[in-house]
Formats: structure tokens, C-alpha cells, sequence
């Protein structure tokens, strides 16, 4: 099978893993308080491509089969990162009224709600870690290492810097400080968990993390480049909304052309990066093209 229609078969087939445990994870619609467990439910299954936790599970794939031992953990990240969207959409951060192809929690929920069930979901995705079956030793470390990774030395930092650099000329050390910080950091943890979780030996993590961090990095580039010349039909969130907003982008301090190329650079990087993986990484390294062409 070609590596493209293996890699969305895959995909799918690891969406479906992960869309399990959140719905056995997640209180039910009608639970009391019915709105909070409403509102997670609506963004977690408002439709995500799940991206990072597919880079959790086929990095532990690698080394384990027994893929449902991670997907608890993948699960987990997901909830992370689908709290960081419900919040980066609010008001006072970007002011977004459309989400994943739908309207942004807070505009179907309220202001008030939707901060709730992004804390919900924040606090739950530790709690998550806590109830996989993966070894105790590492659910302590994954706590902790992702709380890192989640706050102020992480995400938290880089939407900080974000909203603060709004309407100002960056430099590139703070672009690359808030693009880093915001998504690519999650993105390389994502890898790391599934490679400790599967036992890499000390060289294949390093070249994991090697990848993730440049994965993370390219991610955020594409995600700027389609705020851009996506469409909003495709993305299934509004764009140009990041020039309106003077919003700090790669494309804003480099140009296009220069970020487009610097997206092409990181992605042959992080395939040079696991290519001593070999066969083993096939996928990761197909999921690496196709950050050179996603639509959404
Ligand atoms: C969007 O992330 C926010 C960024 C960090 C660029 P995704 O593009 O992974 O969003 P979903 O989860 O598929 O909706
Ligand atoms: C989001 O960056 C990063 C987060 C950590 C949520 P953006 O603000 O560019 O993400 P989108 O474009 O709204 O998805
Ligand atoms: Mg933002
Ligand atoms: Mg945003
Ligand atoms: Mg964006």
C-alpha cells in the first residue's frame, strides 16, 4: 500500500482509538452540571485531527503493539490541547466565533462556560495520565513533564507573549520564543511520550525528540501560512484574521516566501532526523510530508 493511503488509514483508525477513551473519560451530556460536561464534549468531539495524539501512539507503536496501554495518555494531551483552544478562541486572547468547522465554545456556551470547561479539561488530562495502565514511574514523570511543557515555561508562556505582542514589530528570537513555547513544545512531548512510554533506547529518543521539536515548529509555520491562503471551508476556523489582528506570525516577521521555506527546511530536517529509524518510522516520516500539503 502506498505510504500516504497507509498513513490516512492509520490516522483514522487511531482517531477512533482516542475518540473511545474521551467519551468513556468524559462525564455524559445529562450528568450533573449538565453544561460544563455539554461544553467539553462539544469541543472534544467537534471535530480535531488528533494530530498529537497520533504522534504518542505510532512513536510507542514502534517499539510496543499493544497500542491501547497509550492511548489513555494520547488522550490525555488531546484534552490539553483542546483546553488551549477553547481559551485561545475567547475574547480577550484571539476572538475567534469558529472552531473546528463549528461555533467556538463560548459563543454556543458563553464566556463564563467555555473558560470552565477548558479548566475542566486541563485539570482532567492529568488526572487521565494518572489512570493509564503505563508503568507508575512514568505517569509520575508525565505529570510532571507536562505540566512543564503546559505551563508557563511552555504553552502558557507563548500565549502570553502572543497577546502581548499583538499589533507590535517582533524580532525573531520572539517569534521563535512564542512559536516554540505555544505549540511546537507540546508537539515534541507528544513524540517523547510515546517513546519512553514504549521503551526507545537512548539514541531513538533523542532522534524523536529531534523530530518532534522540529514538527512542533513547522506546525505552528503551516498554521500561520493557512491563516493565509487556506480557506475557511478547509480549516474550519476563520482566516486573515492573524494580519487584522497584528498578530505575531512567521509569515509577518519573515515574509511568505521566506516562511515557506524555512517550513520546507524543518520538515526535511525532522525526516533526516528519525531517517536512522529506518522502515520503523515510516509513518512518522510520512506524517512529516504531509505537513508540506495539509489543508487544515
Ligand atoms: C491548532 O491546532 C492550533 C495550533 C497549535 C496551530 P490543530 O491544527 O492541531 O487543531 P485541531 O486539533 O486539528 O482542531
Ligand atoms: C494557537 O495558535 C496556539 C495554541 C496554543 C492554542 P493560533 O492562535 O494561531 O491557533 P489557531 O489558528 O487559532 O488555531
Ligand atoms: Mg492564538
Ligand atoms: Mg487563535
Ligand atoms: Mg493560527
Amino acid at each position: 500500500m502506498d505510504k500516504k493511503v497507509r498513513l490516512k488509514k492509520d490516522m483514522k483508525e487511531k482517531q477512533e482509538l482516542v475518540n473511545i477513551i474521551l467519551d468513556r473519560y468524559l462525564p455524559r451530556k445529562d450528568e450533573y452540571p449538565k453544561t460544563i460536561h455539554k461544553a467539553m464534549r462539544y469541543s472534544i468531539f467537534a471535530g480535531g485531527k488528533r494530530i498529537r495524539p497520533y504522534l504518542t501512539m505510532s512513536t510507542y507503536e514502534i517499539y510496543r503493539k499493544e497500542v491501547d496501554k497509550i492511548v489513555p495518555v494520547a488522550a490525555a494531551i488531546e484534552m490539553l490541547h483542546t483546553y488551549s483552544l477553547i481559551h485561545d478562541d475567547l475574547p480577550d486572547i484571539d476572538n475567534d466565533d469558529y472552531r473546528r468547522g463549528k461555533k467556538s465554545c463560548h459563543i454556543l456556551f458563553g464566556e463564563g462556560q467555555a473558560l470552565l470547561a477548558g479548566d475542566a479539561l486541563l485539570v482532567s488530562s492529568f488526572d487521565l495520565i494518572t489512570l493509564s495502565e503505563i508503568k507508575s514511574e512514568y505517569k509520575v514523570n508525565f505529570v510532571r513533564e507536562l505540566a512543564e511543557v503546559a505551563g508557563v515555561n511552555g504553552l502558557i508562556g507563548g500565549q502570553m507573549i502572543d497577546i502581548e505582542s499583538e499589533g507590535k514589530k517582533v524580532d525573531q528570537k520572539t517569534i521563535n520564543y512564542i512559536h516554540n513555547n505555544k505549540t511546537a513544545k507540546l508537539i515534541q512531548l507528544s513524540v517523547r511520550f510515546g517513546a519512553i512510554a514504549g521503551g526507545a533506547p537512548d539514541s531513538e529518543l533523542k532522534a524523536l525528540e529531534d523530530y518532534g521539536g522540529k514538527m512542533g515548529l513547522a506546525f505552528q509555520i503551516a498554521d500561520d501560512l493557512l491563516d493565509i491562503e487556506g480557506t475557511p471551508d478547509e480549516l474550519g476556523k476563520s482566516v486573515g484574521k492573524d494580519k487584522i489582528e497584528g498578530k505575531a506570525t512567521y509569515p509577518s516577521v519573515f515574509g511568505i516566501a521566506a516562511s515557506k521555506s524555512k517550513l520546507q527546511e524543518l520538515i526535511k530536517e525532522a525526516r533526516e532526523s528519525i531517517a536512522p529509524l529506518g522502515e520503523k518510522a515510516e509513518l512518522l516520516d510520512a506524517l512529516a510530508e504531509y505537513m508540506l500539503t495539509r489543508k487544515s
